[in-house]
């Protein structure tokens, strides 16, 4: 056989450990996740958030189910934020470790975004499920500070009025970004 083949039969069997590797780590986090998978936001729209968002140094932004990681280095990157990651799912978190080493200002957790206090937020950032929403309305609700924002991609918080809606422009990238400011989103006032 020429030597091509091996390397393409090599390449598919890379391929195909890398899937089973994504299927079973998905799996195993699937009951505390309830469905959100590990799914990344285009830079088209951490770019767009990050405008509309304006934050200064050393504020502190926290991304509930961080995946890899590149909302938080984004954010450190444009506002020397101070980013905090919390992932359940083994091979985003690994991901999110290895590119976050060596940088200040980055932490990622392995564990569950309910354990977490919200309270040291000043912007809490979300790509998650539509079933978790309502919950996680009222763990904000319980622990944000006054003042703080939140930051959700594709799915409204149910209840809360967002501050703005943006919806980058291009179809690929068009998904709504609700963008929230507590306890506004909910009295109507500050
Ligand atoms: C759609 S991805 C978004 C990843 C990243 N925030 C981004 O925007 O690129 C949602 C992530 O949330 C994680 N996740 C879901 N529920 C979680 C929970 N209860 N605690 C921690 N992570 C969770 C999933 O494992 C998944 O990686």
């Amino acid at each position: 056989m020429p030597g091509w083949i091996w390397w393409l039969l090599g390449l598919i069997a890379v391929l195909f450990a890398l899937k089973a590797v994504y299927l079973v780590s998905t799996a195993l986090s699937l009951p505390a996740t309830k469905g959100a998978m590990f799914v990344t936001t285009s830079r088209t729209r951490i770019r767009a958030f990050l405008e509309a968002v304006p934050l200064g140094p050393g504020q502190l932004l926290m991304d509930l189910g961080c995946g890899d990681g590149r909302v938080l280095r984004a954010a450190r990157r444009q506002y020397g934020v101070r980013a905090v990651g919390v992932e359940i799912n083994p091979l985003p978190y690994l991901l999110a470790r290895l590119l976050a080493w060596g940088r200040d200002g980055i932490e990622v957790r392995r564990a569950s975004f309910w354990t977490l206090d919200l309270g040291p937020a000043d912007v809490v950032t979300c790509y998650l499920f539509p079933d978790v929403m309502a919950r996680l309305a009222e763990k904000l609700a319980a622990e944000l500070r006054p003042g703080a924002r939140v930051v959700s991609f594709n799915f409204p918080l149910p209840g809360w009025r967002p501050e703005r809606v943006l919806a980058p422009d291009s179809s690929r990238h068009g998904d709504p970004i609700y963008i929230y400011r507590w306890p506004r989103a909910l009295t109507g006032a500050d």
